[in-house]
């Protein structure tokens, strides 16, 4: 009799794992992994922040048991995300309309999302962008939602096409949600401008579509206040808006797992049962949310020193990935490459496309020793002092033949 699990097929692993195996194989002393998802330091290493640390110490002294933490997570922790993420004078904040859940990463809060917009509207579709982050795809389709794509990057002239995204969310059928990038777009790096975000939030006012904010990045494009326009606006405008956030790269606390879900909802009443709902799914999912990584953000959010440390070391993680953006297009101009890489240092947050063939990305890692996804996505954070001519002569020499 066959077993039941015979009818599993084997799911080939993540193409980036594949690359880093490679990468982990080559013993090229002078080897560039351009192609790891986090933030790395001029070392070469993702460190613990200063503020975390001190954070971190204050919390296990303090820590006088282990029992759970509500569903929603840790009220003061859901307290300074919403008031990072609108402003602690937001008038969605005053008129009680968000409700918020601290979630298992910002992983954790597109999951919750998507299974609250199924219940909410079961017909109701959540579009990406194309290109989007992939694991969009994996975690709203496990919560059973319809997805479709609206065209987004232009790889030919690496710009946001705009005009095509208005066209297409135009069509986009009353109550569906689109799934919009916060700032720091995974993987192109490109964001929208203040203008565009204006004409988007008009654009969803008038076809009644539901925005559903990603930031995963908030800091690390122009500055924590200055990356909060869209969300900002968007709760300003709309009646109804989704927005999920996540404290790996801002925190930098990836393995502890800490995000949160906000919903905005037209009013307080309204606001209540969303709360309860959210809840519910939560539990349904995950039961509870761990502690740490949250109770961490919370007292940094809470004490004006380690506040204000946290924010020097988020500048510092933001100045250095737009000034590797600079040095890397500055060092391909240098090159006479036929390609103008100059959207590199326009770009924002980890991630840009070199906008390269596969086979091209190919010979990076087999004739140079530089590693990059496929999809020719590059980890700006993984470029430094010592690397970016060999990276930067690497690239010019498989644009030339
Ligand atoms: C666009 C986007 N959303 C969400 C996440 C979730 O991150 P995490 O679950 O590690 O907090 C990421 C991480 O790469 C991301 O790039």
């Amino acid at each position: 009799m066959p077993a039941v699990l015979d009818s599993l097929k084997t799911i080939p692993s993540d193409a980036i794992l594949g690359i880093m195996q490679l990468f982990r194989a080559d013993e090229d002393p002078n080897k560039v992994d351009l192609s790891v998802g986090v933030y790395q330091d001029e070392s070469g290493s993702t460190p613990v922040l200063e503020c975390v640390k001190r954070a971190e110490g204050e919390v296990y002294a303090a820590e006088d048991t282990k029992s759970y933490v509500g569903i929603a997570g840790n009220p003061g922790f859901n307290r300074g995300i919403e008031e990072i993420l609108f402003g602690a004078d937001h008038p969605a904040l005053a008129g009680g309309r968000a409700a918020t859940v601290q979630t298992p990463g910002g992983s954790g809060a597109v999951s919750v999302a998507g299974h609250l917009i199924r219940r909410a509207k079961p017909d109701a579709r959540v579009w990406l962008s194309d290109p989007s982050w992939p694991n969009h795809r994996q975690l709203l389709g496990l919560a059973g939602v319809a997805l479709e794509h609206y065209p987004y990057y232009d790889r030919g002239a690496n710009r946001v096409d705009f005009e095509a995204m208005c066209a297409a969310i135009g069509t986009i059928r009353p109550g569906d949600s689109v799934l919009i990038h916060g700032c720091c777009h995974n993987p192109c790096g490109a964001d929208l401008t203040r203008a565009q975000w204006q004409t988007l939030a008009e654009l969803c006012e008038r076809h009644d579509v539901v925005p559903f904010i990603d930031i995963a990045y908030q800091g690390l494009a122009e500055g924590l206040e200055e990356d909060a326009y869209g969300v900002r606006l968007m709760a300003e405008r709309l009646r109804e808006l989704v927005v999920v956030a996540s404290c790996s790269k801002n925190f930098g606390l990836y393995r502890e797992r800490v995000g949160s879900a906000t919903v905005i909802s037209p009013d307080r009443e309204r606001s209540a049962t969303v709360a309860s709902n959210l809840s519910n799914i939560a539990r349904g999912i995950y039961s509870m949310p761990p502690d740490h990584g949250a109770a961490i953000v919370a007292r940094i959010l809470s004490d004006a020193d380690l506040g204000a440390l946290w924010a020097r070391e988020l500048d510092e993680m933001r100045e250095r990935l737009n000034g590797l953006r600079r040095l890397l297009a500055g060092k391909l101009a240098e090159r006479g490459t036929t390609t103008d890489f100059s959207f590199i240092a326009n770009e924002r947050g980890m991630f840009s496309f070199l906008g390269i063939s596969r086979e091209q990305v190919i010979r990076l890692r087999e004739e140079f020793h530089v590693y990059l996804v496929e999809s020719s996505r590059i980890n700006v954070a993984g470029i430094n002092q010592r690397n970016v001519d060999k990276v930067a002569d690497a690239i010019a020499a498989v644009l030339q033949d």
